[in-house]
């Protein structure tokens, strides 16, 4: 019982002090004395400058105060009376088209008497909002917010989510909750990508052949488009949009084969990776085609940013196309690069045209693209470096792929500019900041929350607060916490497993099937289902899909073994792996039976069984170590190769954990007889 009881206490969230919870941790913030009741009584004046979009942020910010205190308080903006218990100060109302320059800074005093939000921007004051609700603190009596004194400005102007919804579709309503969610840790761009090989998603009323036939019927109309970005707007989010070309643009030619750079007809591809046919940067009808389809859709996007993506130009259908060819050299370009810097040179006077500045991914880089273009990074950290040593603004996103199946730990150490920096003071201002990509191959709407949240959040803090906050622990404790407030919200990230597992599973007990997902979780990306590639058609409803990344386990057994390793004596990382330990060796029967039950579960009997050795191995490493015993080297190899073996995917999953056993095999290491 009382190791149970150690493994509860280990596992729960720090109640109490929420100055400790906040997420991103803010530039400054000066503990004080006592703290601001909250109760019926609680309002919310604003004082100078208001605005539609600053009283309806303070609104949904007193009906979230309401759902999290069960407080019935007036749900109204108060008059600024001497006792309004919170006043927020603003100057302005900011940016008419929120700008990358947007001030976003806000202070925050709380006392016993009172809080004071303020800010140069209405943007600054929807952030500080966000602060206050993280505040929200009780005990047995009464709900508060402890008395502080925080000072807040984001480190970096661009701290994006790129959110692909041309693989796979997603519905407004999803997209707007993910913009919910963004504005909860103060992210700032949502980077749609609205068009794919997949798929088309915008209805386009000039060209209505491109949503019709290139969506499958998945698109947003121009109305839901306008609603998103008002929507976005509301919370201090700019939209930038994405329409990728010369790749990645299959969808296009399915009603308009005449830009492609074959003959049609051309269907939506349905295979991943590669491409079918791509833009024909050779004919002047291209161009007037994509000026057209720009200008109409400007009037919906007002961001003064515009993403042509540029990425993964497979050039094979420039090389099949004779008249491409014969068009590339009699104009001395030598390579398709430079064709395709052609082609970008051509967009990039086309966006002029409508005040848009370009954005595009790391292949775009090249002498002949004005250095004003925005160079996104993506295959690699140092693309953003040679950007902005050779005068190209740039945004990081390499280090931060959610779709490669990493820990959190990955995505918050990765610096846009490490404290080991060569550039120079000007460089580095060049550097925008970064986004976390979203690419949906393997995601669907109803597995996006748990494939984004909470890994999304440790982006989020890396790119707004001080570059000295880097305790991963401490970062691990506060995810969770931001997990319970998302799922409060109707994200589901906690609740992801049992809600998918139901798809497979309808009746009966689930519990063991969610222990599992604990601890087991989706291979990398890139890793082939059971040696099957999939396609856009295949379902998203298996075990691997209500698997999430970097599972609750994993984090948990990282820490226990660290302390183990520390002090191998200690009872309690020892007592706390042993449960957890044993806990999984006893999955494997009845997973197995439960496999009886539908072939969907059989899925898991291979990382099952992995989970069971692995746990032994664990088990048994511990007891060579406290026994002070050495295993034999018959012992010891069988388990080197058994982790190696378990570092791929068995069956559908991953055991997540292998690298912590490891890390127990390695104390034997050098004493084996
Ligand atoms: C990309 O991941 N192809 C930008």
């Amino acid at each position: 019982m009382r190791r149970l009881l150690l493994l509860f206490a280990l596992a729960a969230p720090t109640a109490g002090a929420q100055l400790g919870s906040l997420l991103p941790v803010p530039s400054s913030v000066t503990p004080g004395t006592g703290r601001l009741v909250l109760d019926t009584a609680f309002r919310v004046a604003i004082t100078r400058f208001s605005d539609d979009r600053l009283r309806r942020g303070v609104e949904r910010a007193i009906l979230r105060l309401e759902e999290r205190t069960a407080l019935e308080v007036a749900r109204t903006v108060a008059a600024p009376t001497a006792s309004v218990p919170l006043r927020v100060v603003v100057e302005r109302a900011g940016d008419r088209v929120q700008s990358i320059d947007e001030d976003e800074s806000y202070t925050l005093e709380v006392s016993p008497t009172g809080a004071t939000l303020a800010a140069p921007t209405v943007v600054g004051a929807l952030r500080g909002l966000e602060t206050v609700l993280q505040l929200i603190t009780s005990d047995a009596a009464t709900h508060y917010l402890p008395a502080v004194s925080i000072r807040d400005t984001p480190r970096f102007r661009w701290r994006g989510l790129l959110v692909d919804v041309g693989r796979h579709f997603m519905p407004v309503e999803q997209v707007k909750k993910t913009l919910d969610g963004m504005a909860m840790v103060k992210l700032n761009v949502l980077h749609w990508h609205l068009s794919e090989d997949q798929g088309f998603r915008v209805e386009s009323k000039r060209f209505p052949k491109l949503h019709q036939l290139g969506s499958d019927g998945e698109y947003y109309t121009q109305e839901q488009l306008r609603n998103v970005v008002a929507y976005a707007r509301d919370r201090g989010i700019r939209v930038v949009p994405e329409f990728d070309m010369p790749g990645h643009s299959t969808a296009w030619f399915v009603g308009y084969p005449q830009y492609a750079s074959r003959a049609g007809p051309i269907s939506i591809r349905r295979a991943w990776g590669g491409a079918d046919a791509i833009f024909d940067p050779t004919k002047e009808a291209t161009y007037t085609f994509i000026s057209q389809f720009i200008g109409e859709m400007v009037r919906i996007f007002p961001d003064a940013y515009w993403h042509i993506g540029g990425d993964e130009v497979e050039d094979k259908h420039w090389n099949r196309n004779p008249r491409i060819v014969r068009w590339r050299r009699a104009r001395g370009m030598r390579t398709n690069e430079e064709l395709q810097a052609h082609f970008n040179q051509r967009l990039m006077r086309i966006l002029r045209a409508y005040n848009k500045h370009m954005v595009g991914w790391d292949e775009i880089l090249h002498p002949k693209v004005p250095s004003n273009t925005v160079i996104q990074s993506w295959r690699g950290t140092n693309y953003l470096r040679d950007a902005a040593k050779r005068g190209f603004t740039g945004i990081l996103s390499a280090p931060y792929y959610l779709d490669h199946i990493k820990p959190a730990t990955d995505f918050y150490l990765a610096d846009p500019i490490p404290t080991t920096t060569d550039l120079t003071p000007d460089e580095q201002r060049r550097v925008l900041g970064g986004e976390a990509c979203m690419w949906s191959e393997f995601v669907s709407y109803e597995t996006t929350d748990s494939r984004l949240w909470p890994r999304l959040g440790a982006v989020a803090e890396r790119l707004w607060s001080p570059q000295s906050v880097t305790d991963v622990p401490d970062m691990y404790r506060r995810l969770d916490i931001l997990a319970g407030r998302l799922e409060a919200r109707g994200f589901r990230v906690q609740s992801h497993s049992a809600r998918m597992l139901r798809k497979l599973f309808p009746s009966g007990d689930l519990a063991p099937l969610e222990s599992l997902l604990t601890v087991a979780q989706p291979p990398h990306f890139g890793q082939s289902l059971n040696g099957k590639q999939t396609t856009q058609l295949h379902p998203l409803t298996r075990i691997v899909d209500a698997a999430r990344p970097d599972p609750p386990a994993r984090w948990m057994t990282e820490r226990l073994v660290r302390q183990f390793v520390v002090n191998t004596s200690d009872p309690i990382p020892h007592d706390s792996l042993t449960v957890l330990m044993r806990r999984w060796q006893a999955l494997v029967p009845v997973i197995r039976e439960l496999a009886g039950a539908t072939p969907a579960i059989g899925e898991a009997v291979p990382v099952a069984e992995a989970l069971e050795r692995t746990s032994t191995i664990g088990l048994e490493a511990m007891a060579f170590v406290r026994n002070g015993t050495r295993p034999d080297s018959a012992w010891l190899a069988n388990a080197t190769a058994d982790l190696k073996r378990y570092e791929q995917p068995q069956g559908l999953l991953r055991v997540s954990v292998v690298p912590e056993i490891r890390k127990l095999v390695g104390l034997l290491q050098g004493v084996v007889q």
